[in-house]
């Protein structure tokens, strides 16, 4: 039994809950989705291909399905619902698409009671996008600081126009990868030297590092939003690692070499999911305990690193990103 079982299911027809989650489609997204639509959440799937997102929806259906035909006739009948599943066009290697998202989402709903910031790319070569950043601090960390930054007024709203239920949520999927950024380096650090497959590491955990830091300077600016960071375990067959097992010849190497640690120490997709959606339903976190908190595999409170926890970092790394926002000329209200 999938261990958020036991977290509270909705009725879509009483209580109407939205998620919004970046990269949906595959990987610990898709089980992330897949559970929250069980638990009858309406789920926003934002991603760059309109395509792969509508083929999860149709798989994540018939996973539904298939999961609720093994549910006794009064679950099925009175206490577990479907919530909805929708397409919404995001990359977020491109900053004007994250707004242009944005814009597109307030259209549809006047709420959002959960962000998951979960697409991310690891590892990958040095490369700048069109927006002048490195390909992985933009997708793992400055797109969904932008993207959760513009959705805060709909969020606060929703706290302001739900009082009496859990506060809104921002999830941010940080990495135990993280840790790779071993002191706190300056975030206009490029590591674009050779050899480049250890230098990319340094990119992904400064990214994945940033990333903690804004959900703690968040938490602390907007008390009225639980803000959390995850890492959902070493989960070896999700997407993440395709750069690396699609090399030519080495790949098959990379290939056995993830499938061995994963034997060892990883958990499935759907185990890597379990992290992320307790941190989305729980109902016994609250903004008072556990806003800008860091949870690693299986939804379990731990430390994320030194230069992780450390504000004055934390400070830095959130006015640097309003500085490099504001130079392309994209304004972040304080
Ligand atoms: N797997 C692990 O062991 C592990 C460990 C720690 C943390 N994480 C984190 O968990 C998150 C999910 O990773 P995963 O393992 O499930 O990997 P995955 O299967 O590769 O999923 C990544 C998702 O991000 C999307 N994405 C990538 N670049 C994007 C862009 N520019 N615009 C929009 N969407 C984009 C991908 O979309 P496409 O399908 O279109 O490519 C895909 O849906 C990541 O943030 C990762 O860093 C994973």
């Amino acid at each position: 039994m999938f261990e958020t079982d036991s977290l509270p299911y909705l009725n879509p027809s009483q209580d109407r809950r939205v998620a919004l989650i970046t990269g949906g489609n595959s990987g610990v997204g898709y089980y992330t989705v897949l559970h929250l639509y069980l638990h009858g959440y309406i789920v926003y799937i934002a991603g760059r291909s309109r395509s792969r997102v509508l083929n999860s929806i149709r798989e994540l259906k018939q996973d539904a399905t298939a999961i609720r035909s093994t549910y006794t006739s009064q679950q099925s009948s009175s206490e577990r619902f479907l919530g909805d599943l929708f397409y919404l066009e995001i990359d977020l290697s491109s900053l004007a698409s994250v707004i242009s998202a944005v814009e597109t989402f307030k259209n549809l709903e006047n709420h959002l009671h959960i962000l998951i910031n979960n697409a991310g790319a690891m590892a990958l070569p040095y490369s700048l996008t069109n927006d002048g950043f490195d390909i992985q601090i933009q997708t793992n960390f400055i797109a969904p600081f932008l993207l959760s930054m513009k959705l805060l007024p709909l969020l606060e709203k929703t706290a302001d126009d739900f009082p009496l239920i859990s506060p809104p949520r921002i999830i941010y999927l940080s990495s135990v990868g993280h840790q790779l950024c071993f002191h706190y380096f300056n975030m206009n650090s490029t590591f674009n030297y050779k050899p480049a497959f250890i230098f990319t590491w340094l990119r992904y955990g400064l990214a994945k590092t940033a990333g903690i830091h804004f959900m703690k300077m968040l938490a602390l600016r907007n008390p009225k939003i639980l803000c959390m960071s995850v890492h959902p375990g070493y989960v070896m067959n999700t997407n993440l690692f395709s750069y690396w097992t699609r090399l030519p010849i080495i790949g098959i190497l990379f290939w056995c070499l993830f499938q061995i640690f994963g034997y060892f120490f990883g958990v499935t997709n759907e185990e890597g999911a379990n992290a992320i959606v307790k941190c989305s339903l729980n109902p016994n976190l609250t903004l008072e305990k556990d806003n800008g908190k860091y949870f690693a595999t299986g939804g379990n409170e731990a430390l994320p690193s030194k230069v992780a926890q450390n504000m004055d970092f934390a400070a830095r790394t959130w006015i640097w990103t309003i500085h490099q926002l504001s130079e392309r000329g994209i304004t972040i209200p304080s």
